[in-house]
């Protein structure tokens, strides 16, 4: 293989990306037009909705260039892989599926290999990158996705490794196109970054500082997807009940919520993720009175210690959380809750693992999303010198596991018998008879249509006549 020499892309403006798509447009269809050859893309995502957000705008300005999907990746013309590093399994999985690529660069030279992400804003792997793929064609972060247009002409020019990291965090760029998998639920982000800095956690330094979107801008979106038959929002952020506080425009994410309400044509409205510190009472109350509004909440507690809650940065206590929890379900009664949990943060032990198990029992989470803890590069916990020996975390995490799988069999049981109304998202992966959708509250009905036709996207009553830990059953209700 050729020697690659890296160059930088120097800040440029801008304004200048929809020519470069209508060019790289331009020159696709031409080559479609002669040789019957259409371009095709393969995106593959890793980590949280906001990767998944990313993606689709990935994907939407590709789409603009005149590329396809394709799910076979040796049938691709670009291989994007969006990147997680929030804990170090998902980087090995990623740096192994990379290292996979390699065969099919070599079988087509004319391939381009991108790498982006959280992963890409951490200098010792792009480093590593340079050093150990050197089949890859691009290296771009979090922050500079909207250059890809740029980055793509770039590549079909030149046989550089192209890297362009920012670390500025300063910008939103608005008007990025945008392909969405599904036409009747979508992720809006509604701000970027955090910056709460949990003593574990490598998100604030590959997402930056909390910057929210122009609530007009938030709303407008919203509306023009409900005129294309959305249903469903998710309003998405690292820390979403911080939303507003960097805007001089004294509004909320109360008041955000508020203003999606009044949107004509959406049904429900989803948000995540909260943290525990920033819900208040005015949140409370207008998530009670805002129809459109799910019951169900996100709500982390990460651990069940004032002590490991201290270590970890959280800013608030056992017993602050569990008031909050409090209030939540008398406000809003049925409120489907769920969780994230760390086992075996530096520190942890016997008693403190129990609080977290006594915290699981005492609130009954519908769902918790259980992870051993992680050593992350540059976070204050890492150098922390009380690390958790693996077989406690193991031993620990299949415990808590274990506790939390019979709670949530046991919420589901409650709606045996029930009627419940669901978004319908599509067939049943188990069984191509049953169409499968959720209810207000997050779970997953998987149900038997009868002879009555029923399309994705239709709000429908569904009777459930079996229950599980992860998903329930039924039949429609007419
Ligand atoms: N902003 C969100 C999500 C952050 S990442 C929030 O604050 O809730 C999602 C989850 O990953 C976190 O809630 C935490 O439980 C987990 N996590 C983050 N860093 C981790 C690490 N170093 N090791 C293990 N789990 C981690
Ligand atoms: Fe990470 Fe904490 Fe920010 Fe969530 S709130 S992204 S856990 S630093
Ligand atoms: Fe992972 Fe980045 Fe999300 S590190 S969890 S993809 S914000």
């Amino acid at each position: 293989m050729t020697k690659r020499k890296e160059i930088i892309i120097p800040e440029k403006d801008y304004e200048n990306q929809k020519v470069i798509i209508a060019s790289i447009r331009d020159n696709n269809n031409i080559e479609l037009q002669k040789n019957g050859l259409q371009k095709k893309m393969h995106i593959i995502t890793y980590g949280c909705q906001q990767n998944t957000s990313d993606s689709e705008k990935l994907k939407g300005m590709l789409y603009e260039m005149g590329y396809v999907d394709t799910k076979v990746k040796s049938e691709a013309d670009i291989i994007l892989m969006n990147t997680c590093c929030v804990r170090e399994n998902a980087e090995l999985k990623i740096f192994g599926n990379l290292g996979a690529l390699k065969k099919l660069k070599t079988e087509n030279p004319n391939l381009i290999i991108g790498i982006c992400g959280c992963m890409m804003q951490q200098e010792h792997i792009v480093k590593e990158i340079k050093q150990k793929y050197r089949f890859v064609d691009m290296v771009f972060g979090t922050h500079n996705l909207h250059k890809l247009p740029q980055l793509i002409q770039m590549a079909t020019h030149e046989k550089y490794t192209l890297i362009d990291i920012m670390n500025s965090d300063g910008l939103i760029i608005e008007d990025i196109p945008t392909k969405r998998e599904d036409k009747y639920r979508a992720w809006v982000t509604i701000m970027y970054g955090c910056n709460n800095f949990c003593s574990y956690c490598i998100v604030p330094y590959v997402r930056g500082r909390e910057r929210s979107r122009n609530p007009q801008d938030v709303i407008t979106e919203i509306s023009d997807l409900a005129k294309e038959g959305c249903k469903e929002v998710t309003l998405l952020g690292q820390n979403v009940n911080s939303y507003g506080i960097d805007l001089n425009q004294n509004v909320d994410f109360a008041d955000l919520i508020k203003m999606a309400n009044n949107i004509e044509g959406i049904e429900r409205i989803r948000f995540m993720t909260s943290h525990p510190k920033d819900i208040s009472d005015k949140l409370i109350h207008t998530i009670k009175d805002c129809k459109k509004v799910c019951e169900q909440m996100h709500l982390p507690f990460q651990s069940g210690s004032n002590k490991i809650l201290h270590a970890m940065n959280r800013k608030y206590t056992r017993e602050e959380y569990l008031e909050k929890i409090k209030k939540v379900k008398n406000a809003i009664p049925g409120i489907a809750l769920s969780t994230d949990i760390i086992v075996g943060f530096p520190g942890e032990n016997e008693e403190d693992f129990n609080d977290t198990l006594d915290l699981v029992k005492e609130v009954e989470f519908d769902q918790a999303f259980t992870f051993i803890y992680s050593k992350r590069k540059g976070t204050p916990a890492e150098k922390m010198d009380n690390q958790v020996d693996d077989d406690i975390k193991h031993k620990n995490f299949e415990k808590l596991l274990e506790v939390q799988g019979h709670i949530s069999r046991e919420i589901n049981e409650s709606y045996l018998n029930k009627i419940v109304d669901v978004l319908v998202e599509g067939l049943s992966k188990s069984d191509k008879n049953r169409m499968t959708g959720r209810t207000r509250t997050g779970k997953v009905v998987n149900f038997n249509p009868g002879i009555n036709e029923i399309k994705i996207g239709d709000l429908v009553n569904v009777k459930i006549t079996e229950v599980f830990s992860w998903f329930l059953n039924g039949e429609i209700e007419i």
